[in-house]
């Protein structure tokens, strides 16, 4: 096990009726609040209303931006960053997923800096300094909640890139399980798909003796697995979406990385999928990551084939340690299109036309190698664009 250091600032309230404290949680940090959303399941829902109640009773002036897509753009980051400056705002509030609370971020680290917010999505500056941002969580997806990322698409050549810093963390994160009744059964599993991959980056490592992340991620996979089908058979099955939201936090919070060292070529590969054709970042994951097991699994056979017995039960006296570990990545892409992912390009409508420029794009022209537990060249990105298929 490496060394390692852990703190995470977020203050997770969880649970049935939690948001109706959002005025109080806000009012600790600031009175002028952005209110930030996407494209209005929230006022379909009456969550809206709610959250305006609650910020109201507690004094609070609020300015609007509405608007975010899935797979958020800088523009509307740089539209909050002027808002936020005009209005003196001084608290964020992302009501929403992963894509609301991105832009959340960005804008809340966009608004005291001089130069342009796109610097620290380049990694040509770091951010030292946030107007804070608290979340109203409403799809278990992303774990951006409580991460210390943000993912924003630059619209000028359709470039996707992550900012990493922990001054970005969010200072709260209510999460109310039933506000995810009314997720349509694709974004559930989007979100599900999503998770899982987290929990595949961090247990894909070459770090030695981390047996205790080990088994903690495979109790989350295993968590995740059991559920998600439970929700789709009855979306207001409170048990289930309690155990898929705590999941998606506890897989992204960096709680299971302790120690070891991730891969996160996946999400690299998924990343130029979702920016050029603007799938849900869910479903790319779907269709890259059974790709990369099969590219990868040799550099650590007896690993796949360890997920595949504690996570799919497959039996260590019937099969070698090979065919347990492909038992496993075919279990994974069965277990994906029984819950209704797509597990190939073609199936998300995305032909071979540009798997060379987004293996150019992921490799930055060749010049960058991506992964930690295999190093992954342009051309290896390519292959695994090409299996994917
Ligand atoms: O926009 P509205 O109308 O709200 O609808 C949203 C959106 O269309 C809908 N939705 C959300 N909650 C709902 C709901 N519909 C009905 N009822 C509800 N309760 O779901 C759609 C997807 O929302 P989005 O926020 O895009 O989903 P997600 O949480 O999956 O976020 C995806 C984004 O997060 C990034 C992804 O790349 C992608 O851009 N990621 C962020 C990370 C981070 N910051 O730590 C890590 C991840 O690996 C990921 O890259
Ligand atoms: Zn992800």
């Amino acid at each position: 096990m490496n060394n390692f250091i852990y703190q995470n600032c977020t203050k997770i309230i969880f649970g049935k009726g939690t948001e109706t404290c959002v005025g109080q949680e806000t009012i600790k940090y600031g009175n002028k609040v952005l209110l930030l959303y996407g494209g209005g399941s929230i006022k379909k829902t009456g969550l809206y209303d709610r959250v305006m109640q609650s910020l109201k009773d507690s004094g609070i002036e609020v300015t609007e931006l509405a608007g975010v897509k899935p797979n958020p753009r800088l523009s509307l980051v740089k539209e909050g960053i002027d808002l936020c400056r005009k209005k003196n705002i001084n608290f964020i509030l992302a009501v929403g997923g992963g894509s609301v609370i991105d832009t959340a971020k960005a804008i809340g680290v966009g608004v005291p800096y001089n130069g342009d917010v796109w610097d620290f999505y380049m990694g040509t500056a770091g951010p030292q300094e946030t107007i804070p941002v608290g979340v109203v969580l409403t799809i278990p997806a992303a774990g951006s909640e409580a991460s210390n990322s943000s993912v924003i698409t630059n619209e000028d050549g359709w470039l996707k890139f992550g900012l990493t810093s922990e001054v970005i963390r969010p200072v709260f994160a209510i999460m109310n399980p039933e506000l995810t009744y009314t997720l349509p059964d694709y974004q559930t599993v989007c979100g599900a798909a999503d998770i899982m991959a987290h929990l595949f980056e961090r247990y894909f490592t070459k770090t030695k003796n981390v047996d205790l992340t080990d088994r903690l991620i495979e109790a989350t996979l295993k968590t995740v697995i059991l559920n998600v089908p439970k929700a789709l058979a009855n979306p207001a099955d409170y048990n289930a979406r309690a155990e898929i939201m705590w999941a998606s936090t506890i897989a992204h919070n960096n709680l299971l990385d302790t120690g070891r060292i991730g891969d996160w070529a996946s999400h690299k590969i998924e990343h130029e999928l979702s920016a050029i054709y603007d799938i849900a970042h869910g479903a790319g994951l779907a269709i890259v990551f059974p790709a990369w097991m099969k590219y990868c699994y040799k550099e650590d056979v007896a690993r796949f084939a360890q997920l595949a017995k504690r996570v799919w039960n497959v039996d260590d006296n019937m099969f070698d340690m090979e065919e347990m570990a492909l038992k496993g990545i075919y279990a994974l892409e069965n277990y994906f299109s029984s819950i209704g992912l797509p597990v190939r390009l073609k199936q998300a409508g995305i032909d071979e036309s540009r798997l060379e420029e987004m293996a150019d794009k992921c490799s930055f022209s060749g010049t960058r190698e991506i992964g930690n537990f295999k190093k992954l060249s342009r051309q290896d990105i390519l292959n695994i664009y090409k299996l994917a298929l």
